[in-house]
């Protein structure tokens, strides 16, 4: 007897209100203004059903990308693992209604060609990240940072060449310096390779981006990607009144606990208390006032569980910031 559970998707997935679309910068495509990341929570140390459970809830939700990289999991390449079952087992038939993306740079495999952004490195990986995801292209494919090493041309002709190859649409960058996404941007642009999208850290405690990032990305027409909204699950009510089981901080999942200083907590307090104000969870208006910034294409979220995807996703319902609440968020941020 086949016990697999059926999935049909939600018909009013895409009906006005569910989820809204924001044009990728100077391209054609749009983007929802909520991605679900798979950084943590989907790998191979998870419960199968529940992953499952998150993605299908987001596709019914409107979310149309779902974020992934090569190391992500835990172990390693589990993460791909899990979304290549999900897609084949429930949503083949919806793949082109789906921007998958995936990324290489950080360290994968043992060894010398393991890690970093050689040509090497990302044609390897990609071939690996397909095979695991069971797909034939991926939507995105993302050289996930610059390593400080291997040559800005190597990494983007590889680039070039992959999407030559069909198995990316479309080329972003993630962590990448000013300067050098400068520099890779024009020489894809001179291959007619437009970058599509930049994925960077961006919060309301890391705004490093602000700096030069977002005024070089509007002049380029490249879009933006927020990723850990929420410093990693710190810009929400969790860790007023300690480190509860099962957090971030408390697995020790990159998050660390000596990071949530008491003056960190009077400031998420202060936050949380300005949230309930304006009826939102501290989550929702930490994802809301990234989403309040044009600059910001979509807004790539974590989930735990689905009820913590359920309250993200209801960020998009209230966007709006008002002057003064603008300015008290600074002040707020800014307290010593
Ligand atoms: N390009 C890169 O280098 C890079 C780096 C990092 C991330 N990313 C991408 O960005 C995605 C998101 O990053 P992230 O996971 O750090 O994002 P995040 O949204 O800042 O953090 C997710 C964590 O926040 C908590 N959380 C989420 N929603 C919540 C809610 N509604 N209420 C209460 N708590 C909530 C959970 O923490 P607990 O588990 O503690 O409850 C969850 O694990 C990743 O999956 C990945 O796709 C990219």
């Amino acid at each position: 007897m086949n016990c697999k559970p059926t999935y049909t998707a939600n018909p009013d997935r895409y009906a006005d209100g569910m989820m809204k679309y924001r044009q990728c910068g100077a391209s054609g495509i749009k983007m929802p203004e909520i991605s679900l990341g798979m950084w943590w929570h989907f790998g191979g140390i998870n419960a199968y059903e529940e992953s499952r459970e998150k993605v299908l809830f987001a596709f019914d939700h409107g979310v149309t990308c779902f974020d992934l990289a090569n190391n992500y999991g835990p172990p390693y390449g589990t993460a791909e693992e899990t979304f290549g079952k999900i897609f084949d087992e429930n949503l083949r038939g919806h793949r082109h209604e789906l921007m998958i993306t995936t990324k290489a740079g950080y360290d994968m495999w043992p060894g010398p060609y393991g890690i970093g952004s050689s040509r090497k490195m990302l044609m390897t990986s990609l071939d690996e990240s397909l095979q695991r995801m069971k797909l034939d292209y991926v939507d995105i494919f993302y050289s996930h940072r610059y390593d400080g090493f291997t040559p800005i041309e190597e990494t983007m002709q590889a680039l070039i060449d992959i999407v030559h190859s069909g198995k990316a649409l479309y080329v972003g960058l993630s962590n990448y310096p000013a300067d050098k996404l400068a520099a890779a941007a024009e020489y894809l642009e001179a291959q007619h390779v437009h970058p599509l999208i930049y994925q960077g850290k961006y919060n309301m405690l890391v705004r490093d981006v602000e700096e030069k990032h977002i005024a070089l990305l509007s002049k380029l027409g490249i879009g933006m990607t927020a990723f850990s909204p929420l410093a990693e699950g710190v810009l929400t009510d969790k860790y007023l009144n300690g480190i509860p089981d099962g957090t971030r901080a408390a697995l020790k999942h990159h998050l660390k606990p000596e990071t949530i200083t008491p003056r960190l907590l009077a400031k998420i307090n202060a936050l949380n208390s300005m949230a309930a104000e304006r009826g939102q969870s501290l989550a929702q208006m930490a994802t809301a006032w990234l989403l309040s910034r044009q600059s910001t294409t979509s807004v790539i979220i974590g989930s735990r569980t689905v009820e913590q995807l359920s309250d993200s996703l209801n960020a998009i319902r209230n966007t709006r910031f008002t002057g003064e609440e603008l300015i008290k968020i600074d002040q707020i941020l800014a307290m010593q």
